[in-house]
């Protein structure tokens, strides 16, 4: 087994430090009848984000943090297994699964090198987990190893958009303003925090899951709708209206 990269281990503290500022959401978002994507909470039936038919799918979230999304695909029949890298994220997940009586298996692991055998799940989702955290170049290739073929991989992040607008201050709202060079953009260490996250431009993204046997499906640029509201300070509404904030991608393992 390979050492523990050190932005898996720098993005563990980080979380282990946030876990109990996400559990109130990690409950909202476990209780809602319906699901709904990113900081905006955009409407599942506005976005269209997930398979019409997950029953009897094994699907893997690579980050689950405190688990919701999997709950909702447990909710809709699929056989879901949730990977973390956070202990403390993953405490939450546990008790959230208690609470609401809905158990799955749930894994401390970096989705860098996932302990799953190749070919194991139908399905592998990310909504700013492995997505975020991890480095494209190795999580997006350990995700097509997990897939079977015809397997489909779907992920949200941060839009291209916003991560070349947002000041280098952490969390502060993204600007009207091109702050950094698009060319050569992958990891990201912004200041007041010693977490790293990854980002890279949509044509090296398409290259990638070309290059991971993937073909894909779609990009979705999330607009929140008029009077959306969210707890990060990431982007304005009125900003996250005119220019993508979040996208999702959507690729499916060529068979
Ligand atoms: C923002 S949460 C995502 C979960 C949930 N969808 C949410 O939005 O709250 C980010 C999660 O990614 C996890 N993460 C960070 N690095 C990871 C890695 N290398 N492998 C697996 N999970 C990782 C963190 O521990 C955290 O729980």
């Amino acid at each position: 087994m390979n050492p523990t990269p050190g932005h898996v281990l720098r993005n563990r503290t980080a979380w282990d430090q946030w876990a109990a500022d996400y559990a109130a959401a990690g409950l909202r978002s476990w209780s809602a009848a319906e699901p709904s994507w990113g900081i905006w909470g955009v409407a599942e039936q506005q976005l269209g984000i997930l398979p019409a038919d997950l029953d009897g799918v094994d699907s893997v979230e690579l980050g689950c943090g405190t688990g919701y999304v999997s709950a909702w695909l447990a909710r809709r029949g699929a056989r879901p297994v949730g990977l973390d890298n956070s202990a403390a994220q993953l405490a939450t997940a546990r008790r959230l699964q208690e609470q609401f009586g809905l158990h799955f298996p749930l894994i401390q692991a970096s989705a860098e090198q996932a302990p799953f055998a190749d070919s194991t799940f139908g399905l592998a989702i990310s909504e700013y987990g492995a997505s975020n955290w991890c480095d494209p170049y190795i999580w997006i290739p350990e995700a097509a190893r997990l897939l079977r073929p015809g397997g489909q991989l779907i992920f949200l992040v941060n839009a291209v958009q916003l991560i070349l607008t947002v000041p280098e201050e952490y969390d502060l709202p993204a600007t009207e303003r091109l702050l950094r060079p698009f060319f050569g953009m992958h990891r990201f260490q912004w200041l007041g925090t010693d977490s790293v996250e990854f980002h890279i431009g949509h044509g090296d993204m398409i290259r990638l899951l070309r290059a991971c046997g993937f073909e894909v499906q779609d990009l979705i640029e999330i607009q929140p709708p008029p009077g959306a509201t969210t707890r990060h300070p990431i982007a304005t509404l009125e900003w996250a209206r005119q220019w993508p904030c979040e996208e999702v991608w959507k690729a499916r393992k060529q068979s």
